[in-house]
């Protein structure tokens, strides 16, 4: 009946209704009072009132929904219902850890869970559709949009988009029309985490095999687990603007992968690629644009002024426009916002939702999850409970703010609680806090750069004073939360401003050091990995951000995480990833300098994918494949046992990585093509099965061809990347 619905409204729409729907305004005036001048508030209101505007974003509570919903379903002649969009990036106002952290705990039904808390919020405030999850691999730590990702593997971040996509909207279609599910969007399509030197916006040319291979599986995954919108990219590809990008739009997504959902532009792209050179203006682009398969126009006001004299001077076919208003009524009818415009507007629900208690116990249970233990030399970790002497020092310790990560628009600021806050709940040992040095000067906002203090080092003389009086010092370094996100892209990965220096004087009056890490990306600490015994990679975690921190800390939670990104030992290394392909010269066979490597550093990461320890350790032994040899279809068994050899019950996710000897296309040395999370009680055995089938062994071509080839294959099975046991098997 959706479909007959749509076609019965659609015949009563004029073309510049039509047009209408595929237009999105921002909402960043007070929709509540009078309009104020400029901003081009009077426009959009007046859009609005014509029936001009389809959806809005950043809209947010529900008198503010419910105000500019009144107008498009009271005062237009055919009163459809706005779809409203929002960054639901980490949470809405509790929020969750970043994506990337999330990823790390490898943990599919956490991620879930705390995509689902997200939308229970959003639409609790009115919002019933996020620009998420973003999908977009990475393995460049320049870009700081790598915070939103779920890291640098493709096999990994499928899983990832498949959980936060069924988080976001249920398991099922009719899900969906539930009052506490939001429509999801997967961004943004397609390679925008490969743009050039890692600046953002940057040109991205890559070959169709790695983009079928490395760039599209997570996007597939979310297509497949019934994602309703997409969201094309700013940047180039190959030449063509993704927003004018029909290879891209119409041929993958909408013919091979049957999408039927709607594509929404970025901010502006769609106006964007008059910059790139590739459209005349504005009508050009328009035209480029729809005829690419791009449905909804985000802030160009292209499509509302170009489109329908477009259609009308026979320049863009008006089968198109219907076909993309047709998609974006779906998602309006499968939300069930033609039943009840105003479903997603109850302020008692708002009110009885947002930051309560189930949600905060939500986002901290995943904050500890993405917890990543890099180092614990002399088992300084977990902290005694009592009798301690701890300095704790650094100026992220005591922020409220910066835990609370990039992409938090909805969330108040100041909300988080600090790791300084964490830590004195454990009220039987002795805790002393010095900063050592403000991390930054100045405003820290989404909007602003931030800048970092360089020359204030008045507080390092009562740091070292209270690091010399304790029996372990805690150090909170890293990064502001601001300091990554979209526009942070960075030339120098080390630890910002006064930070390494206040690090290394420490170390000379106390070497008894936690470091803990709060970062949006991998950073590049090669003296710390080398000098301090305990690293905590505790990245930006949000609302819970202390409490985590301490939980860990003191072992009332044991860390689980594994990196899902590589950690570059420097800068110069980057890009680096552990899914690389093997050189002509990967080894020093011929001892001199004709190798492929660096003569500077080594070139394995500092810590690689898939790495983290546990306050226990585990064991992995036997591990069998159950054939020799297989036939093509036939599933590969492959076994392992995996031991809690240490004194904690723990949890380790166990990895299992393939590498196909020789193909028609050279595959990587190693991908990740299973795991699973084991919950190991202390001198606890389990036995894991992993079964590897057609999905997994094979690759696309630069055609676009999924081809399985005969051929030996290694596999290896352990808990990092690096390092595990090995086996293999004959496929024919
Ligand atoms: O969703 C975002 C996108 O990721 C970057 N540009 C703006 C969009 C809407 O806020």
């Amino acid at each position: 009946p959706v479909e007959e619905r749509i076609d019965l409204l659609m015949k009563q729409m004029t073309l510049e209704e039509k047009v209408g729907q595929m237009n999105q305004y921002n909402g960043f005036w007070d929709v509540t009072g009078p309009a104020p001048k400029g901003g081009n508030a009077e426009l959009k209101y007046e859009h609005l009132r014509k029936g001009w505007v389809g959806s809005m974003l950043t809209v947010r509570g529900v008198k503010e929904v419910r105000a500019v919903q009144k107008i498009a379903v009271e005062e237009t002649r055919l009163g459809i219902p706005l779809i409203i969009g929002f960054d639901v990036i980490h949470g809405y106002k509790t929020l969750s850890p970043i994506p990337l952290a999330e990823a790390a705990s490898w943990d599919m039904q956490a991620i879930k869970k705390s995509a689902s808390i997200a939308a229970d919020e959003a639409s609790a405030s009115g919002i019933n559709w996020t620009f998420g999850p973003n999908v977009d691999i990475s393995n460049d730590a320049r870009w700081g949009r790598v915070m939103e990702g779920a890291g640098e593997d493709p096999y990994l971040g499928s899983k990832v988009a498949i959980a936060r996509v069924t988080g976001f909207q249920g398991d099922t279609k009719e899900d969906l029309s539930k009052v506490n599910t939001i429509a999801a969007c997967a961004k943004h399509f397609a390679a925008y985490g490969f743009a050039e030197s890692g600046r953002d916006y940057n040109t991205v040319d890559m070959s169709i095999s790695k983009l079928y291979n490395t760039v599209l599986p997570p996007f597939k995954a979310a297509t497949e687990a019934g994602v309703r919108t997409f969201m094309n990219s700013f940047n180039i590809l190959n030449g063509v603007p993704a927003t004018g990008n029909s290879f891209l739009q119409r041929d993958i997504l909408k013919g091979k992968w049957k999408f039927d959902g709607f594509i929404v532009s970025d901010w502006a792209s769609v106006r964007e690629m008059i910059a790139h050179g590739y459209a005349k203006d504005g009508a050009d682009a328009t035209q480029k644009a729809v005829t690419a398969g791009s449905d909804m126009d985000m802030e160009s006001y292209l499509y509302v002024t170009e489109l329908a004299k477009l259609v009308k001077d026979g320049k863009v076919k008006e089968a198109l426009v219907d076909d993309a208003v047709r998609r974006i009524l779906r998602v309006k009818f499968e939300l069930g916002l033609f039943d009840d415009p105003y479903k997603y507007c109850d302020e008692k629900r708002e009110k009885a939702t947002i930051g309560n208690k189930a949600n905060n116990d939500g986002v901290l249970d995943m904050a500890k999850k993405s917890i990543v233990l890099l180092k614990n030399d002399n088992n300084l970790l977990p902290l005694k409970k009592s009798g301690q002497k701890i300095a704790l020092i650094g100026a992220l310790a005591n922020d409220k703010n910066s835990p609370l990560g990039s992409w938090r628009i909805a969330s108040d600021d100041n909300t988080a609680v600090s790791v300084l806050e964490g830590m004195q709940q454990y009220k039987d040992n002795q805790l002393t806090f010095e900063k050592g040095a403000d991390l930054t000067v100045g405003k820290t906002t989404f909007l602003d750069e931030v800048v970092f203090n360089t020359t204030d080092k008045s507080g390092f003389e009562a740091a070292k004073k209270a690091a010399k009086n304790a029996d372990v010092v805690v150090m909170v370094l890293g990064e502001h939360g601001f300091q990554s996100g979209e526009g942070r892209s960075r030339t120098n990965l080390d630890l910002p401003g006064l930070q390494q220096e206040l690090l290394e004087e420490i170390y000379k009056v106390n070497s008894n050091i936690v470091l803990v890490l709060n970062n949006g990306r991998p950073l590049s600490i090669p003296w710390a990995a080398e000098h301090i015994p305990t690293i905590v990679e505790a990245w930006h975690l949000g609302t819970q951000t202390g409490n985590a921190v301490a939980q860990v800390l003191y072992g009332d939670y044991n860390p689980s995480g594994k990196l899902p990104i590589s950690f570059p030992r420097n800068i110069g290394q980057v890009p680096i990833y552990y899914n690389n392909y093997s050189t002509g010269r990967p080894v020093n066979s011929d001892k001199n300098v004709f190798w492929s490597h660096y003569t500077d550093v080594e070139k394995t990461p500092l810590y690689p994918f898939g790495f983290g320890l546990s306050y226990t350790t585990f064991e992995y032994k036997n591990l069998k494949v159950n054939k020799a040899v297989f036939i093509k279809n036939e599933p590969v068994n492959v076994m392992v046992e995996v031991t809690n050899t240490g004194n904690y019950d723990g949890k380790e996710v166990a990895q299992l990585y393939i590498h196909d000897d020789f193909a028609s296309i050279a595959r990587p040395v190693k991908e990740l093509k299973g795991f699973e999370l084991l919950d190991l009680k202390k001198g606890e055995t389990k036995i894991v099965t992993f079964t590897l089938s057609q999905k997994e062994l094979g690759f696309y071509d630069n055609e676009g061809n999924y081809l399985v080839e005969a051929g030996t294959f290694k596999i290896m099975v352990g808990g990092s990347s690096d390092k595990g046991l090995e086996s293999g098997f004959e496929l024919k």
